[in-house]
């Protein structure tokens, strides 16, 4: 079977390092580079963070390091969710042997116009990264075949009441993305709030060898955040999870187009994701909104991947 050729760009970051377990196990899809972005740290510690996260899990992937702040604003981190370090409380190797320094724009520039077939980007952190490249190599997008977010969301936001973290991060960098003319795959929090793994489902998961345990550490260490929130989720939405399952297996997703624009001025808006759900604008619909998962094939296929990489039954 065709694998999916596929760059992740990421700011590991809790969520983002149980989506990077789902993608480096599964063999559905052909990674040809990770980027580093800052986002919920700083670059160079996200950075540090997706090495220490391969070298783990023993898998040798082209790595790139990506910019240190957003277009035109300083780095507002969420060291308040993911700890000084970007993993806080996740014990694994910190003294590992760090790869040729490339940026990423480079990283993204090589593999996608040497290519021979169309690259999937899967962006889950700030956009800034993706939208350096499509200013700088314009003429390289028809060789993108999409690009699946997570970020945004069509009614509330988490890093203010109207925007959700990624596309706060760098709003300027979203719009850049959504009009790019490359089409967009939308995993907000229409449906990453509803990609919850439960507490209860942390200790099967910790059975599950050396990833299990990796896995679970990750897990309990981001649900010390939500436990701290009102809203009680009883476990965690693993928001980046969403993009790599759906890169995947998108069936288990549903979603509609829309045209979609990024609020960059206002004062309580900016970051938002404005849906055009009745098409007022007339404009094209570039975006596919994700708003449904079936959460209980996503968390499986998370689940199956760590099994099959521990030589367990694999249930296809
Ligand atoms: O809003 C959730 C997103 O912000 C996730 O990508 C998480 O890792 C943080 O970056
Ligand atoms: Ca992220």
């Amino acid at each position: 079977m065709k694998k999916r050729k596929v760059i992740i760009d990421c700011d590991p970051g809790y969520d983002d390092a149980i989506a990077l377990i789902l993608a480096l196990l599964n063999d559905k899809l052909d990674i040809k580079a990770i980027n580093a972005t800052a986002g919920n740290q700083t670059v160079d510690k996200t950075y540090k963070n997706l090495i220490r996260i391969c070298n783990y899990l023993n898998k040798n992937v082209r790595i790139g390091k990506g910019v240190v702040k957003p277009l035109f604003s300083e780095l507002s981190d969420a060291s308040h969710v993911h700890g000084k370090t970007g993993l806080d409380g996740v014990n694994i190797p910190n003294d590992i042997e760090m790869p040729k320094l490339e940026t990423s724009i480079d990283v993204m520039k090589n593999i996608i116009e040497t290519s021979t077939e169309k690259i999937t980007i899967i962006a889950i952190g700030p956009l800034t990264n993706i939208a350096l490249f499509i200013i700088n190599y314009p003429d390289l997008l028809n060789q993108i075949d999409e690009i699946i977010i997570m970020g945004g969301s069509s009614f509330i936001g988490n890093r203010t009441p109207s925007a959700e973290f990624n596309i706060h991060a760098d709003a300027e960098a979203a719009r850049i993305v959504f009009e790019s003319g490359v089409p967009v795959i939308m995993a907000g929090l229409d449906v990453t709030e509803k990609s919850l793994i439960y507490e209860s489902e942390f200790d099967e998961i910790a059975k599950l060898g050396k990833n299990g345990m990796f896995a679970a550490e990750i897990l309990r260490n981001y649900n010390k955040f939500y436990l701290t929130l009102e809203e009680k989720f009883n476990g965690v939405p693993v928001h980046d999870i969403c993009a790599v399952g759906y890169a995947i297996d998108s069936s288990i997703f549903e979603g509609k187009e829309y045209h979609v624009d990024i609020e960059c001025e206002g004062k309580y808006t900016y970051g938002r994701t404005v849906v055009d759900f009745k098409n007022r604008l007339k404009k094209e619909k570039n975006v596919k909104v994700l708003f449904e998962v079936d959460r209980d094939k996503l968390v499986k296929m998370l689940i199956d991947e760590i099994k099959s990489e521990n030589g367990e039954v694999y249930n296809a």
